[in-house]
């Protein structure tokens, strides 16, 4: 039986260790509302703004983790396949940094599946690194609550905190270390930053998803938010105008009203994309079938339709609408882009897979 990591007292997490020392972690991926775009800290991974996502009901991730004492390096399996490179460097500096907090040295086997295309902007790594967080914490007896899971995952992918909890998140950039004398400047930046639940009125909400391309991504988000904060002249603009939206959102979702939470995700979106075009060289994820569907969402508008489109870091296109017009929004975009769509609505968190103690 799955159980919410968001809803559980600390000791519990632990629970979800199997005989063997391993633990297993069902996570979701989230698709932000308004967008996270841009670290102030790449080490810790620290965001220049705050962000806000719905968690999905489709393509979970489940990532076992098991330790192997003995072993001299981790081993990675990646949907089947062993990892190498960049993939299984990450998910290794990932687990070296729970080893050092459980006071932990022996290796790990990892085996993690998607099932979402990995890499294609489909949002596989917050998915990814939030059954990751969950499962090694509970294998190396870390004893965290949500939001100590929330930041942990944090460190693997930004996105990856919000998918520690169902339904809407929001993830707080935090504030810099300021004059605290106390502690160092690390840890209070460190503990600021993580993603809490959002409180949401009566909104029934459906995520349509074109899936146009699902190839993995010529450029890491993570190198396209580089080039993006260094050599983008829109950036700042867009830094304060998604700090605005983030009211005007908080405010939507809190009324329930539809209308508004699409608009402010659709201009977010659009926005964080043009701060991308205006890179230097340009980052430019939106493909000539992107723009067709964005035209499609204008023509269900017109209709009558309220739907509003969403973008990440590929060429993908996300469209919020009422879950009683999810069929009308994905035949019309079907037709229009000759493109496979999954139909989602609000999941739960990441938690841990206790049948198989
Ligand atoms: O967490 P990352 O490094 O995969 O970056 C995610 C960036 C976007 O998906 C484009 C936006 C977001 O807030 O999820």
């Amino acid at each position: 039986m799955p159980v919410d990591a968001g809803k559980l007292p600390d000791a519990q997490l632990l629970d979800g260790r199997s005989r063997d020392g391993g633990a297993t972690a069902v996570a979701h991926p989230n698709i932000a509302l308004v967008k996270y775009w841009g670290k102030r800290d790449e080490r810790l991974v620290l965001p220049y703004t705050d962000s806000l996502s719905m968690t999905l009901d489709v393509f979970p991730t489940t990532t076992s983790v098991r330790l192997s004492p003995g072993a001299t390096t981790d081993e990675v399996t990646l949907n089947g396949v062993l990892a190498e490179g960049e993939a299984g460097r990450r998910i290794t500096a990932f687990l070296d940094l729970v080893r050092e907090r459980a006071g932990r040295a022996e290796r790990a086997v990892v085996c993690t599946s998607n099932t979402v295309p990995t890499g294609a902007g489909l949002a596989s790594s917050a998915s990814g690194f939030a059954a990751l967080a969950v499962a090694s914490a509970a294998a190396y007896g870390l004893r965290l609550d949500a939001t100590g899971l929330s930041r942990l995952a944090r460190r693997g992918s930004g996105s990856a905190s919000r998918s520690i909890f169902g339904g809407f998140a929001v993830w707080r950039a935090g504030t810099d270390a300021g004059t605290d004398t106390d502690r160092d400047a690390e840890t209070v930046m460190d503990l600021a930053s993580h993603a809490e639940p959002v409180p949401v009125g009566d909104l029934a909400p459906a995520l349509v998803i074109a899936l146009l391309d699902t190839g993995p991504k010529a450029v890491s988000s993570r190198e396209a938010m580089r080039r993006t904060v260094e050599t983008s002249p829109l950036y700042r603009a867009w830094a304060a105008s998604s700090r605005a939206d983030l009211v005007e959102m908080r405010e939507a979702l809190r009324h329930g009203d539809l209308a508004a939470v699409g608009e402010v995700a659709e201009r977010n979106a659009l926005g964080m994309h043009a701060t991308m075009l205006a890179a230097r060289p340009a980052v430019r994820y939106l493909s000539p079938t992107s723009v067709t569907v964005l035209d499609t969402v204008l023509r269900l508008r017109r209709d009558g339709v309220p739907a509003y489109a969403t973008i990440d870091a590929g060429p993908n296109v996300k469209v919020l609408c009422r879950s009683s017009d999810a069929d009308q929004v994905s035949a019309a975009v079907r037709a229009a882009a000759s493109c496979p769509v999954a139909v989602a609505h609000c999941g739960p968190g990441a938690r841990l897979q206790t049948g198989d103690r």
